[in-house]
């Protein structure tokens, strides 16, 4: 059924090569001081960190840092970034970098904003972020969508646990898109990132039963088909501005609650996936490129056949098949070749290191409370424990 639904995406993008001098004219709409946040030292090799600073010093903003943000970003640096702004009185975050460190600019700001110490607490408590320091983001690769989107993803290390936390003052104010700082995303990471853009388009109920919203089906469509034809692209030529800019607009609207009205987000995929990243520490991205084709063909069968068949016909260009069943295998089949040939991916959990010491527990995680992943085939324990066996 078509929910009802009420949209809203107050997150203003800059997006283009030079855009980045409207930064501090937006940051000082909201005080005189930034945390800059930023990652292992990408933005310092490619020169984007002296840009940033040029523009937020011209316009004397009081600058403090907060850089080695983790791939899968641990509570405790996000824990102490927080702390920062507190001591310094810092009015608002500046995340530049990919989707971990916009995450853990979001847990900083909602932490500070909300006036608690532990930004776990609010990821144990599912508590809704309805208050947050004021958040920019210069995006420097496409895959998570959290440009603009309400939420974060924060990793427990010594508890191995990845989990979520949302609300609207997650949305960043305003985040700077430039095509151009993403020339210097390695293969690996283009590949990593350009599968999650996918993923968070088929885990909002691409497969589905339910009656569906015409218009965003066939924009799913649309949006799918255009990774699968620029991924490769950006992957042969990696300053090609039409492929990453159109990978990066992909990124932003997969997520952006665009593609969600009407339907609640299923994100099978995705519940299994934060699991992995969570206990190993893996690539997201990766992570999903090697359960999305295990999971399809686990719940393949004679009701879901039409929805996969459509992802081949649609999005891989395969021709028509009598059998709706052999159209749909084939689709699978064609997502593997995309995954695991033209992205050059890994294509097995082993490859990874991930053995089947954890997968039970593992699968209990990921069912959460309730011992259950809902989606197009409801997963329990036992379903998951076997797609990540299949995956082995
Ligand atoms: O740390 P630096 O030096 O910046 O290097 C990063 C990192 O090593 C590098 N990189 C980023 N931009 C670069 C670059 N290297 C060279 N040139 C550039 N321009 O790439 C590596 C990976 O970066 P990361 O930020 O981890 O990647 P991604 O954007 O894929 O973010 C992944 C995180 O976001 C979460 C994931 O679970 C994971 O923790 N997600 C967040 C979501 C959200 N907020 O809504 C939704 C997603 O489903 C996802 O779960
Ligand atoms: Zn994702």
């Amino acid at each position: 059924m078509i929910n009802d639904f009420t949209f809203q995406n107050t997150a203003k993008i800059y997006f283009g090569k030079n855009q980045l001098g409207n930064l501090s004219k937006e940051i000082l709409k909201t005080g005189d001081s930034v945390l800059l946040v930023y990652g292992g030292g990408s933005i310092k090799k490619n020169g984007l960190y002296d840009k940033v600073m040029k523009v937020l010093n011209d316009a004397d903003i009081r600058v403090f840092e907060r850089s080695g943000i983790e791939p899968n970003p641990r509570h405790t640096t996000v824990n102490d970034g927080a702390e920062i702004c507190r001591r310094e009185k810092i009015s608002a975050v500046l995340a530049v970098g990919g989707g971990s460190v916009i995450d853990a600019a979001k847990g900083i700001a909602a932490t500070v904003g909300s006036g608690m110490e532990n930004v776990w607490d609010f990821v144990e408590e599912q508590q809704y972020v309805l208050r947050a320091l004021p958040i920019f983001t210069v995006l420097t690769m496409a895959a998570t969508g959290s440009e603009a989107d309400a939420s974060a993803v924060i990793s427990n290390k010594e508890k191995g646990l990845k989990k979520g936390i949302a609300g609207p003052a997650l949305r960043p104010t305003a985040s700077f898109l430039n095509p151009e700082n993403t020339y210097t995303v390695n293969a690996y990471q283009t590949a990593c990132g350009s599968f999650d853009i996918m993923s968070h388009t088929m885990d909002t109920k691409y497969f589905s039963r339910d009656d569906k919203m015409d218009m965003i089906y066939r924009m799913m469509d649309e949006h799918l088909k255009t990774v699968v034809k620029w991924a490769p692209a950006a992957l042969q030529r990696p300053n090609d501005y039409e492929a990453r800019a159109n990978l990066m607009w992909a990124s932003t609207w997969a997520l952006n609650s665009f593609m969600t009205v009407g339907n609640r987000q299923a994100s099978s995929c995705h519940s299994m996936e934060h699991v992995l990243s969570g206990v190993y520490d893996i690539t997201h991205g990766h992570g999903l490129a090697i359960l999305t084709p295990r999971w399809l063909r686990y719940i393949l069968n004679e009701e879901s056949a039409p929805a996969i068949a459509r992802l081949g016909t649609n999005v891989f260009d395969l021709p028509e098949n009598s059998s709706v069943m052999k159209t749909a295998e084939d689709s699978i089949s064609a997502m593997e070749k995309f995954c695991f040939e033209t992205l050059g991916l890994k294509s097995r959990l082993s490859d990874l290191g991930i053995d089947d010491s954890r997968l039970h527990e593992m699968a209990a995680e990921a069912c959460g409370p309730d011992g259950v992943i809902h989606g197009f085939t409801d997963l329990h324990i036992n379903d998951v424990e076997n797609i990540y066996r299949m995956c082995l």
